[in-house]
């Protein structure tokens, strides 16, 4: 008789993991990828309260919870940090995922400083925040965590539009590689992804098309033959946050099918 193998061990088996943005694209696919590979709980933090509760209901109220945290207010992220440690009693992962696009599309030569702010407070400021007291509480719980931002292939490269917007990603990485360096010593690690196109409400919003010719164009912007989508991005997310990337850490992995490496 063939001796059977020993069970799979989940990936995030036991990990109490927060996901921001998670009401909606990529911080969705990965809440529901992070219950998937056996997170003991995910806790999703948005603004979109009635999407967040709807996705935090489907993947099971004893492994998920739902709360309003808007990362742009510092007081709501620590507020989030610390009822997540008092509802599971610990924090393994902070997937920092929350983010916007302009609302104007804006070139160095017209550009809208008034609209500056309120992106820089998503994507730049909001990040920080939640850095900050993900650290914080796990350097405080004693726990080797995991914190991975979303950065873009945009944070690496410059744009002919979004001028903002690529510069909000360019700080992300600044933000990943200080806090890499200096949590290292509390054995908290801290990585990015970032995404080629992938089609979400935020990308059909900003590129201006249907869902069913996002395919397409996801398609004609990737030199590796496929279509990138959210699965694919919240695969790299769940290494990035499990035990399989232990040694892995100021690492910015892109996940864009040769967009970045072609530029
Ligand atoms: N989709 C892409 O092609 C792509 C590519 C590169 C990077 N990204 C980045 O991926 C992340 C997720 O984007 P997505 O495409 O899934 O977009 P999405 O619009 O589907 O999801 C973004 C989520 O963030 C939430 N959010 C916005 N402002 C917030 C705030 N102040 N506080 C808390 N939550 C807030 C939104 O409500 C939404 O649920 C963003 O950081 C984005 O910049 C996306």
């Amino acid at each position: 008789m063939t001796d059977l193998l020993p069970p799979m061990k989940s990936k995030l088996h036991g990990k109490v993991a927060i996901v921001t943005g998670g009401a909606s694209g990529i911080g969705e696919a990965t809440a529901r990828h992070f219950a998937d590979n056996g997170a003991r709980a995910v806790v999703i933090a948005d603004i979109q309260d009635d999407e967040g509760q709807n996705v935090a209901a489907s993947i099971g109220p004893h492994r998920c919870a739902y709360i309003h945290c808007d990362v742009t207010d510092e007081d709501q992220v620590k507020s989030l940090v610390e009822s997540t440690v008092s509802l599971y009693g610990r924090l393994d992962v902070m997937f920092s995922n929350a983010g916007i696009v302009s609302r104007k599309s804006q070139t160095v030569l017209d550009m809208d400083l008034s609209l500056f702010d309120e992106l820089i407070a998503v994507n730049t400021r909001g990040m920080a925040a939640c850095v900050k007291h993900a650290a914080r509480a796990m350097k405080e719980g004693g726990v080797r965590g995991s914190i991975i931002c979303t950065a873009s292939v945009l944070a690496s490269r410059g744009f002919d539009v979004g001028t903002d917007y690529t510069m909000s990603k360019h700080a992300v990485l600044g933000l990943m590689r200080s806090a890499s360096l200096q949590l290292a010593g509390d054995g908290i690690r801290v990585n990015c992804v970032s995404p080629g196109t992938v089609g979400t409400p935020l990308t059909r919003a900003t590129l201006g098309v249907k869902e069913e010719e996002m395919e397409t164009l996801v398609e004609k912007r990737s030199r590796l033959k496929g279509v990138l989508r959210k699965k694919h991005v919240a695969d790299a997310v769940t290494f990035l946050a499990s035990d399989e990337s232990e040694f892995v850490t100021g690492l910015d992995l892109a996940v864009d099918g040769v967009y970045v490496a072609a530029c």
